[in-house]
């Protein structure tokens, strides 16, 4: 049986019960927040939780959702027997609340409705890693505020689908000739030994692996550019890879059917990746780093 937190609780998946009138039903009007836990350390809470603030005040989503919201995530852990796991998440997503539907924000304002729930991550084996990822280009259609974590996701789900009908792994998402990050990942090139990925502004999400592999980076002595990545650079990249929450460090070794580089993963990439890993496993509290 699946425990889950509901407005407050945690409870039965099987109890909760969603009003049709609730604006993420009818808008998509809320956030979501998605932190990993390794042995049941979450890693980068305090950046994960600080992200889904900045994201409740852009919504202008009032009440003190994000305060109490660290203990659910390990309750929620050790509720679903996911504190011992390697690899696990927490799901945290608030919408404005329930109101009878009209576009702008209802008066008086409501109690946002909260919903969180904990899983286990499918990682990669090594051995799937070693293949890595493929990867086809497409349009980057979503809004211009690309910087908050919405629960409006339609075009990073068609995106996805785009390359599930492809066969392939990801896609990578281009506006104006400009590689700006994965359907649901932060996209990383090494061009000449260089590591170049998106500037943080409202085109991408500011993605806490980003952020983690940028320190990674630093400390390892690899130079680092935040800068956008054209379609030429991607050409021309001896590696790219992809950073997230699930998605860790993954290879992207093919893109519309041409070799990435030498065709597999590449020693930046190798490199972050075991940083990475283990940053995950060590015994830093997450406070620390990151962010
Ligand atoms: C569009 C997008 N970019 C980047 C990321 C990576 O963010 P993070 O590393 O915080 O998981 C995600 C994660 O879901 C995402 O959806």
């Amino acid at each position: 049986m699946e425990t889950v937190y509901f407005n407050g609780e945690l409870m039965p998946k099987s109890e909760v019960r969603i009003s049709p009138d609730d604006r993420g039903f009818l808008f998509a009007d809320g956030v979501y927040e998605v932190t990993p836990a390794y042995q049941g350390r979450l890693l980068g809470l305090e950046a994960h939780l600080d992200r889904f603030a900045r994201g409740l005040g852009a919504l202008r989503i009032e009440g003190d959702t994000t305060a109490a919201l660290a203990g659910v995530c390990e309750r929620l852990l050790e509720a679903n027997g996911l504190d011992d796991e390697d690899g696990a998440y927490v799901y945290l997503q608030a919408t404005r609340g329930v109101a009878p539907r009209g576009h702008a924000f209802p008066v008086p304002s409501v109690t946002p409705t909260v919903y969180g729930f904990a899983r286990r991550i499918a990682w990669w084996s090594a051995e799937r890693w070693e293949r890595g990822a493929r990867a086809v280009v497409v349009p980057d259609v979503r809004w211009a505020r690309a910087d908050i974590k919405s629960i409006a996701l339609l075009p990073n789900v068609l995106a996805q689908q785009a390359a599930v009908d492809a066969g392939v792994d990801d896609a990578i998402l281009v506006r104006d000739g400009i590689a700006r990050e994965g359907s649901h990942a932060n996209l990383f090139a090494v061009l000449q030994g260089a590591l170049v990925t998106h500037p943080c502004n409202h085109e991408i999400l500011a993605g806490i692996t980003r952020a983690f592999v940028l320190d990674i980076a630093r400390d390892l002595g690899i130079p680092a550019v935040e800068r956008p990545i054209s379609l030429q650079d991607l050409d021309a990249a001896e590696e790219v890879f992809l950073t997230g929450t699930t998605t860790e460090v993954r290879p992207i070794v093919e893109i519309d059917g041409r070799p990435v580089g030498s065709g597999r993963p590449g020693p930046l990439t190798h490199a972050l990746y075991l940083g990475y890993r283990q940053l995950a496993q060590s015994a830093l509290p997450p406070t620390l780093v990151g962010g």
